[in-house]
């Protein structure tokens, strides 16, 4: 691999497990560079998909960069959306794609992935974004109560509450909550 691309490890406590990082169209998804290259520090293979709405926030070349890889975009005959993961990671997830998944909604990459991820029983580790007034919305927070009552496979990591936005966690939170998924 180009050395450009590599990452430094830190660990191996993700060795020979496969991440989905989903992102979507949430302002935090400008982190996803940063949490996928923590992923791969552990030693995992990060496959990305990301929304139409995550591109226009992130761009593709950064995403393909921090993975070593290329991003799923769209669904093709090669048939991305069956989900061969260990584990899917929603990070950030945008109120839409939580409420689409309680719907169950298979309308993107990343809500088709989870609808398969789910029909498996592989983790979901969902982190949930935005500004107070989307997350505060009622149907959004009864979809955070009981998704995981009908989906167990669904982990929510909760959110920092900071400046009146349900923010990311800190990255490394992240990791490590999906690393105790296993
Ligand atoms: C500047 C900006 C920031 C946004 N941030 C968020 C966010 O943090 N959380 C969220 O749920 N939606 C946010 N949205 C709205 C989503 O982009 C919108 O609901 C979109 O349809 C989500 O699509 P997706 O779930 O398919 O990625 C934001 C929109 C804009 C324009």
């Amino acid at each position: 691999m180009n050395d450009d691309l590599q990452v430094e490890s830190v660990g191996d406590r993700l060795e020979g497990k496969t991440v989905a990082l989903c992102v979507t169209g949430g302002i935090a998804s400008v982190e996803s560079v940063k949490l996928i290259r923590h992923f791969r520090r552990e030693g995992a293979e990060v496959n990305v998909f990301a929304t139409p709405e995550a591109l226009k926030f992130i761009g593709k070349a950064a995403l393909e960069w921090a993975a070593a890889k290329p991003v799923i975009t769209e669904l093709s005959g090669l048939a991305e959306h069956i989900c061969t993961q260990d584990i899917v990671v929603i990070a950030p997830a945008t109120i839409n794609t939580v409420n689409a998944i309680a719907a169950g909604i298979a309308g993107n990459v990343v809500t088709t992935l989870v609808a398969s991820a789910l029909g498996q029983k592989t983790p979901v580790l969902i982190a949930a974004t935005g500004h107070h007034s989307l997350y505060e919305n009622p149907i959004f927070q009864r979809n955070l109560k009981e998704l995981p009552k009908v989906a167990p496979a669904i982990t929510f990591i909760p959110p920092k509450m900071e400046e009146g936005k349900a923010k990311l966690p800190e990255l490394k939170q992240i990791v490590e909550a999906s690393i105790a998924s296993f």
